[in-house]
């Protein structure tokens, strides 16, 4: 059995974190060990980044800088090690998050956020991500009352708009990694559609 990275990508509310959790509690009944963790964040020092990341303004490029700095430090203490011991990492969003957020929304030229991509963790990448696709309407419709919104929760539908086809343009550059959901469905709905791509790959019974 080797180690198993899962990222989980989409908008604000398209429902990842519900679903990590049910997908934990799947692969842990068959044994597996499952980390969970997040980006921003995952180790005290990222958490501390993620704070500022999601609360100070500041331009893109800052934005992406403070995002692979805290990636770094996620990749070296928590993802690698735990591959290594051949667990399955769960990680609400990674570097696509980057590219969607900065460069999608932020406008942040992609070129540069490839060669940070380069070097902070390349060659490894999630082994499977799951796009949870959502429109920007239904995503806020979610969210409404939910919790106090973040710099990023509060930006306007077009913003989302810009985010979301960074997410496409991501997944038609690495077609092979990415699994796209529709997120529009009911929570059942969609949780078969997660469990349907991995007992494919026969991850979990079919
Ligand atoms: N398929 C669904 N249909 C209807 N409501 C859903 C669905 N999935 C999740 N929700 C609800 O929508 C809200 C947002 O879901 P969730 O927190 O999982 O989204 P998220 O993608 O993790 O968002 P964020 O990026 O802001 O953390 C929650 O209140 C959740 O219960
Ligand atoms: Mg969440």
């Amino acid at each position: 059995m080797s180690g198993l990275f899962i990222s989980f990508e989409g908008i604000d509310g398209a429902g990842k974190s519900t679903h990590i959790e049910s997908l934990a509690q799947a692969l842990e009944a068959t044994g597996r060990i499952v980390v969970r963790t997040r980006e921003p964040g995952g180790t005290p020092l990222a958490e501390r980044l993620r704070q500022i990341l999601l609360n100070e303004p500041m331009d893109a490029m800052s934005e992406a800088l403070i995002a692979f700095a805290a990636r770094r430090n996620h990749v070296e203490h928590i993802i690698r090690p735990a591959l290594q011991r051949h667990e399955v990492v769960l990680s609400d969003r990674f570097t696509d998050a980057t590219f969607a957020y900065q460069g999608g929304g932020g406008g942040l030229d992609e070129d540069f956020l490839s060669i940070l991509e380069q070097w902070v963790h390349l060659p490894l990448q999630p082994d499977i991500t799951f796009w949870f696709d959502v429109s920007p309407e239904v995503a806020a419709e979610r969210l409404k009352g939910a919790r106090l919104p973040d710099k990023f929760e509060s930006q306007p539908q077009e913003y989302f708009a810009k985010v979301r086809a960074a997410y496409a343009a991501r997944m038609a550059s690495d077609a092979s990694r990415f699994v796209p959901i529709d997120a529009h469905q009911s929570p059942q709905g969609v949780w078969e559609q997660v469990q349907t791509a991995l007992a494919k790959r026969g991850l979990l019974a079919a």
